[in-house]
């Protein structure tokens, strides 16, 4: 019995140095929130794939009965999830599905690894297409329903046109020190400290746990704050603290990016 051989990754595949991202089509909707909390699309993907290693098992122990009920039910999820996305329906090739049932059914393993890997490369073809998209489209938060209150303005506004304002203070300060206009550049960077701290209220609107918000904005961000207001309300401005204590800062904002931005801006783009 080729034991091992069995373990093929069915499910591998590439992107190919391209990626096309499209929005998930109308009637997949109905299968997350808030249309339902059930989520059926993603369980008959958890169902399959795990039917599918169930029968890989089963036949590395011999045991063809159960094998042949995995693969019974494996085909039986593949054509019902083919029925809830219509407009997917392309992407499932029921004579695939069939002979691979048919080889589980007459236990002839040569078969069963390449009908395998011929139904598998159906799964791999959608999860290529759509996978993705439908990962931030369904499991990301919408940042356009986070609100902040400007502490500057005293008004409320998207996230998105406060990190302009609160990226626009960085830069007047750094524009105004650069000009040696010291006294604008304490106004701007006053401006700056209070909005980086209105960052922080955020967080909390996703967050419940401490440490997460800790992880990015936590006492060090604090600490170069205070550090930084303390310098704007200084007689004399240092601009090397400044300049310091503002790189601790910034830090931070490219984390939180690499984490929040990239997903933020790829939804964005799919809603339209
Ligand atoms: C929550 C973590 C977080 C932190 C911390 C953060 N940002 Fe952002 N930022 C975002 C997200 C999310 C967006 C996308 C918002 C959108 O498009 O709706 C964004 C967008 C931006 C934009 C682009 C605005 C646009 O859409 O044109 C700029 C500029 C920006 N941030 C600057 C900064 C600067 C400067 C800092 C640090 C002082 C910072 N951000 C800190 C999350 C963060
Ligand atoms: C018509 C498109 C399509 C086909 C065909 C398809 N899938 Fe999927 N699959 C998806 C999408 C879309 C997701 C992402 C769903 C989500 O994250 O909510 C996914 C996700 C998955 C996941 C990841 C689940 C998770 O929790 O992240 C597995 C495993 C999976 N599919 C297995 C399979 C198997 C096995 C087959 C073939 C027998 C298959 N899929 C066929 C579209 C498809
Ligand atoms: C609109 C909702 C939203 C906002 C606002 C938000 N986050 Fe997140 N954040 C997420 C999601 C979604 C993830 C991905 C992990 C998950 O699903 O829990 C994440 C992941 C993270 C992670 C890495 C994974 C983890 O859970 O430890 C950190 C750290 C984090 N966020 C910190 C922050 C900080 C700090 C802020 C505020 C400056 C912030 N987040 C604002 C939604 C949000």
């Amino acid at each position: 019995m080729r034991k091992f051989l069995l373990g093929l990754a069915v499910l591998s595949f590439s992107f190919g140095g391209e990626i096309t991202l499209k929005k998930p089509p109308e009637s997949l909707k109905k299968y997350y929130p808030p249309a339902s909390e059930k989520f059926e699309f993603l369980n008959n993907m958890h169902t399959m794939s795990t039917a599918f290693y169930a029968v890989q098992l089963n036949i590395n122990d011999e045991n063809w009965e159960k094998a042949k009920e995995w693969a019974q039910k494996l085909v039986k999820t593949y054509r019902e999830t083919a029925e809830m996305v219509p407009e997917w329906k392309d992407y499932f090739d029921f004579s695939k599905a069939d002979a691979y049932l048919n080889a589980v059914s007459s236990k002839n393993v040569d078969a069963v690894i390449k009908t395998a890997r011929e139904l598998g490369q159906t799964c791999a073809k959608c999860h290529r297409d759509n996978e993705v998209a439908v990962k931030i489209y369904y499991h990301f938060p919408d940042f356009h329903s986070v609100k902040v209150e400007d502490p500057i303005e005293f008004m409320e506004m998207d996230l998105g046109d406060f990190m302009k304002k609160l990226a626009n203070s960085l830069k007047a300060t750094n524009i105004y020190i650069s000009q040696g206009e010291y006294e604008k550049a304490k106004e701007h960077g006053i401006n700056f400290v209070e909005r980086a701290r209105a960052v922080k209220e955020t967080c909390t609107k996703c967050h419940t746990k401490e440490a997460e918000v800790e992880a990015i904005t936590g006492k060090e961000y604090d600490q170069a704050l205070k550090a930084l207001e303390n310098l704007f309300n200084a007689e004399k401005l240092d601009t090397q603290k400044v300049a310091q204590n503002m790189k601790k800062v910034t830090v931070t904002c490219y984390t939180c990016h690499n984490v929040h931005l990239i997903p933020a801006k790829i939804k964005e783009a799919l809603a339209k």
